[in-house]
């Protein structure tokens, strides 16, 4: 998140307003989230950590410019209100839900546990973030 704000900002035009860093720096350090997910995110944790794993973020931008909202709203079945979903690792890798794609085939499989279950423990199921951008163009 604090890298890839940076990379948008044209590094001459800081070196002119030292106070507009000074501002950057503080908006950073204000900035709630989580360092395990970004603006959008989706966390899924309905079972996960009860099962003894870790919480499930799913980068939803990251799929959403990428894939058709009805590739998965439609076709894969997936609620469009988060937490609302019932998902079971066992239909996962039998090819539903993220299975239909995370199959080794279309994207990689459900072994890499960690790429998935990536979430900090204690997160709660939700968006993270909001309707709004957090970015710099809030202020
Ligand atoms: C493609 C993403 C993905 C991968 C890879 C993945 N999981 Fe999951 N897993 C999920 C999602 C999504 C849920 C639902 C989480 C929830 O509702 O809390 C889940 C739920 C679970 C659950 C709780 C539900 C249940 O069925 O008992 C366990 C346990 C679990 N995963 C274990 C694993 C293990 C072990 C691996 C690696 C072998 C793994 N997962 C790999 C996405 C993934
Ligand atoms: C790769 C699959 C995938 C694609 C593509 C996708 N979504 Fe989602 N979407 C999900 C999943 C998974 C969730 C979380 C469901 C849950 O938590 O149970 C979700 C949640 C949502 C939510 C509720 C969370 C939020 O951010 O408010 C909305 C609204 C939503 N999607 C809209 C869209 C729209 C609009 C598009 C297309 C521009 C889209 N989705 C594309 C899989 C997808
Ligand atoms: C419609 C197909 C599709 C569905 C459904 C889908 N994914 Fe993905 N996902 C992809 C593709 C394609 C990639 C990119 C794979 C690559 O880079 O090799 C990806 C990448 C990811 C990444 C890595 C993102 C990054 O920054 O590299 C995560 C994490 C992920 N998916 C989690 C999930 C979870 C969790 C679910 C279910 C809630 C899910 N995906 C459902 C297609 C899908």
């Amino acid at each position: 998140m604090t890298s890839r704000l940076r990379s948008h900002i044209p590094l001459p035009a800081l070196g002119l307003f030292p106070g507009a860093v000074m501002m950057l720096g503080v908006f950073m350090l204000l900035t709630p989230f989580p360092s395990s997910a970004e603006y959008g995110d989706v966390v899924i944790n309905k079972r996960a950590e009860q099962a003894g794993m870790r919480p499930v973020i799913f980068p939803h931008w990251f799929h959403r410019i990428r894939f058709r909202c009805r590739v998965c709203h439609t076709e894969v079945g997936f609620e469009i209100r988060a937490g609302s979903n019932n998902i079971l690792m066992a239909d996962i890798i039998e090819g539903r839900f993220c299975g239909k794609c995370h199959n080794n085939k279309i994207a990689w499989g459900p072994q890499n546990c960690q790429l998935c279950h990536s979430g900090l423990p204690g997160l709660e199921s939700g968006v993270i973030g909001g309707p709004t951008t957090g970015g710099p163009s809030k202020w």
